[in-house]
């Protein structure tokens, strides 16, 4: 039958899931898929509803595609969907919510703060220590993310993540140095992990600009070897396992100096840019972009 392809939306990562959602499209169409585009939510819905598709490829990022909405809507509907479900999703987007269910179950997040609308910033601050990072609840892509490792860069943190809809958290920075740790990320496909990725940005900060527009992001796949390989790959599926997420995502993960391993977040619709992590670590697996869709596309019938 159809596949809509969805993608767009109204987040702040429009541009980059309308960028994710052609490469989808192109190759499930090359893999002989009759695969179309749908824009939003509201016109899948209604093309749902008119009986124009037998299944849906979800490539929304943020609110909307990766906060239980549009998994709700579909499950109503009796459609079925790439990637998890309602309660994998919500808990995922709200990074909050994925670092309490972490922490009850004894995972390692950095320690944080949720900041709500007019919070004491600089007591916060103070508990947690710099240097710290400061970041909208709900969005993707780095969008509002700050690092900041004094006092004066502070409230500029706040009034950038503040813009955001949903809480603000407040999170210790885990950094590596030049031997060990940094910045991972480890793709799940199935039940299976993805080698991990090392990102080593020119810039200090892995932002929206390191992520999407420079070149100069360095990426190491596999970024570890040997027994810490598997490690964390086992730490980013039980992250991935205890916010009830299945069929595809990936976990974010920082790794300190002395090699232990920090959660950040899980994304339920991952990047698939032409410079996203999960085809980079795909494609170090053996699996191309084309057969890296096809296989996401799978998720959706079981
Ligand atoms: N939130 C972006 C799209 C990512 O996870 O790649
Ligand atoms: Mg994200």
């Amino acid at each position: 039958g159809r596949v809509a392809v969805v993608m767009g939306g109204q987040s702040a990562e429009r541009d980059v899931s309308l960028n994710s959602g052609r490469g989808v499209l192109d190759a499930l169409r090359a893999s002989g898929v009759d695969a179309h585009p749908i824009d939003g939510i509201p016109a899948l819905l209604d093309a749902v509803r008119a009986g124009h598709f037998a299944r849906v490829f979800n490539i929304l990022h943020g609110a909307g595609g990766e906060n239980g909405e549009l998994q709700g809507a579909l499950q109503s509907l009796g459609v079925p969907y790439t990637g998890s479900g309602v309660l994998g999703s919500a808990l995922s987007l709200d990074k909050v919510r994925a670092k309490q269910v972490w922490i009850a179950l004894g995972l390692p997040t950095p320690k944080f703060k949720t900041l709500p609308r007019g919070a004491d910033v600089h007591a916060a601050a103070r508990e947690i220590g710099f240097p710290l990072i400061v970041k909208p609840a709900l969005e993707g892509s780095s969008v509002g993310i700050t690092w900041v490792f004094d006092e004066a860069g502070l409230d500029a943190a706040v009034e950038l993540a503040g813009r955001y809809p949903g809480d603000m958290l407040m999170e210790t920075l885990i950094e590596g140095d030049a031997n060990e740790g940094g910045e991972f990320t480890v793709g799940v496909l199935g039940r299976e992990v993805l080698p991990t990725i090392k990102i080593v940005p020119k810039a200090t900060q892995y932002d929206y600009n390191a992520k999407y527009i420079a070149e100069d992001t360095q990426y190491i796949v596999p970024g570890l070897s040997g027994a810490a390989e598997d490690e964390m790959g086992a730490l980013a599926l039980q992250a991935f396992d205890a916010l009830d997420c299945f069929g595809w995502g990936r976990v974010d993960v920082m790794r300190d100096r002395h090699g232990k391993n920090w959660l950040l977040e899980v994304n339920t619709a991952p990047g698939m840019t032409s410079h996203s992590l999960v085809p980079k670590a795909a494609a170090a697996a053996g699996l191309d972009y084309q057969a890296l869709c096809w296989r996401i596309l799978e998720t959706s019938m079981q």
